[in-house]
């Protein structure tokens, strides 16, 4: 069994003391940063890019950073990441050209690879490359917004990937992001996820701490 790994989304963190939110959230008792970036062209919506990654970086932010890529073209971006201190990189197979090749530079610039499934988007896209992945991330919510609420039928698809990581015989984490909540953390982890993005699940409390620990008592069951 894998331990079990929370990531707060900065998404919904305060933009103007990013830093102070993570060494908060970190502090808290997060396990790893999740980063998601928005291009408002392959989702609608604009965030963040590397600078704000390699800031983080500088003001000395420690914890693995998990980049979520919701851009396209991908590559161009791939090592200006890595640079700026990415730890895990991923991006959604249907905005990228050549998978395999997206997924080789990320391993190439010393990062930890993943693919990334929209609520509809079939898990097919997994068949040559398992053998490359890190991570699956899993959507929960269509991308580009938080707040938004789990979608019911991602239960089975986890239960899915779940069955295709354990035939593979690979170590591959299996990543939840959307409408994590503390009252549904464990279904979810009982459907197949180690790995738990929440953005304003934790951001929106009064303490994170609570939150996280709330959490990881749901996960304990
Ligand atoms: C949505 C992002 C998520 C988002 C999750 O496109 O990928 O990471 O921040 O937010 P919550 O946890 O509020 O659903
Ligand atoms: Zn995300």
């Amino acid at each position: 069994m894998k331990e079990f790994l929370i990531a707060p989304s900065i998404l919904s963190a305060d933009f103007a003391r990013l830093g102070e939110e993570v060494d908060a959230v970190v502090a808290a008792g997060a396990d790893v940063v999740h980063f998601d970036v928005m291009d408002n062209h392959y989702v609608p919506n604009l965030t963040f890019g590397p600078m704000i990654c390699e800031a983080l970086r500088k003001y000395g932010v420690s914890a693995p950073i998990d980049v979520h890529l919701m851009v396209s073209p991908v590559d161009d971006l791939i090592s200006k990441f890595a640079d700026a201190g990415a730890s895990y990189i991923s991006f959604h197979p249907e905005a990228a050209t050549h998978i395999d090749r997206s997924l080789q530079l990320i391993i190439d610039a010393g990062c930890q690879p993943g693919l990334v499934f929209n609520p509809a988007t079939p898990l097919h896209y997994l068949d040559h490359v398992m053998d490359k992945l890190h991570h699956i991330l899993i959507m929960s919510v269509n991308p580009g917004f938080g707040g938004q609420s789990f979608i019911p039928s991602t239960y089975e698809k986890l239960r899915q990937v779940k069955e295709r990581v354990a035939q593979s015989g690979q170590n591959i984490r299996i990543e939840i992001d959307g409408g994590v909540k503390v009252d549904n953390i464990r279904t979810i982890a009982e459907a197949g996820a180690d790995m738990f993005v929440a953005g304003s699940a934790i951001f929106n409390a009064p303490d994170y701490a609570q939150v996280i620990k709330q959490m990881r008592n749901e996960l304990a069951h």
